[in-house]
């Protein structure tokens, strides 16, 4: 089974998710909704067990959400979080679709996951948030991490689409890979606005497009 397939997951594809895992449960319920492609399970899954290791709690706020599983996940995965706000600009025709059929098999959830469907420059971001982020493409992620300062809140960043004419690389493309270089500079940034940052990557199976940014003020004791 191809992990960045784009194929949507059916009803029929939970015979592919057997095991009494959290993981399976979660694929099984994606499944029963019929609307969301195999890799952004993956992908929010891969996101979200990384970040939840670090960052407890706090009102997790999932910009540039598409289908918002990355928010859902998040609250899966700890319980001391009030509630997620799932927030773009154009939601998914099926967001809510997928978001019942979460809230049917995980009742805990019910009336903690908030959607809205507005510009990201529009938010308010506060220190107790996690901001997470799944590829939010190119200079939207540079806006998100500029929320995220502004708030001096915690945040996660998975980047995708790095425009090399609207963001930095820092002169550093003589030495890297310029889409790395993007994400070097906003690593740097981060650490530079007093940000403690951590660096991970999701498996390379799922998606290219795999380094999660994450940093939370130095002030705060993660
Ligand atoms: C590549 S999709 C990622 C969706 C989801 N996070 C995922 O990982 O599947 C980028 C999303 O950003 C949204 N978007 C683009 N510009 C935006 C803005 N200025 N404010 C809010 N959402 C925006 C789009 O509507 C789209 O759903």
């Amino acid at each position: 089974m191809k992990h960045s397939s784009k194929n949507r997951l059916m009803p029929r594809h939970q015979a592919l998710f057997t095991k009494e895992t959290l993981f399976d449960k979660i694929a099984r319920s994606v499944c029963r909704a019929g609307t969301l492609p195999r890799k952004e399970l993956y992908e929010a899954w891969e996101t979200a067990r990384r970040v939840r290791r670090r960052y407890k709690g706090g009102r997790v706020v999932d910009l540039a959400c598409g289908h918002g599983l990355l928010g859902h996940i998040m609250l899966i995965l700890d319980n001391t979080s009030d509630h997620a706000l799932c927030i773009d600009r154009k939601l998914p025709d099926n967001a809510r679709k997928l978001s019942q059929t979460l809230l049917t098999d995980w009742p805990r959830l019910v009336g903690k996951i908030h959607f809205k469907e507005m510009d990201i420059e529009d938010i308010t971001i506060y220190s107790h948030d996690v901001v997470v982020s799944a590829h939010a493409c190119g200079s939207l992620t540079d806006v998100i991490i500029d929320k995220a300062i502004m708030g001096n809140a915690r945040l996660a960043v998975l980047p995708c689409c790095h425009n090399l004419k609207t963001c930095p690389t820092g002169n550093l493309t003589p030495w890297m890979e310029p889409t790395l270089a993007v994400d070097a500079v906003r690593a740097m940034k981060l650490q530079s606005r007093g940000y403690d940052i951590f660096t991970a990557k999701i498996p390379d199976t799922i998606t290219p497009k795999n380094r999660l940014l994450m940093g939370h003020p130095r002030s705060r004791d993660e």
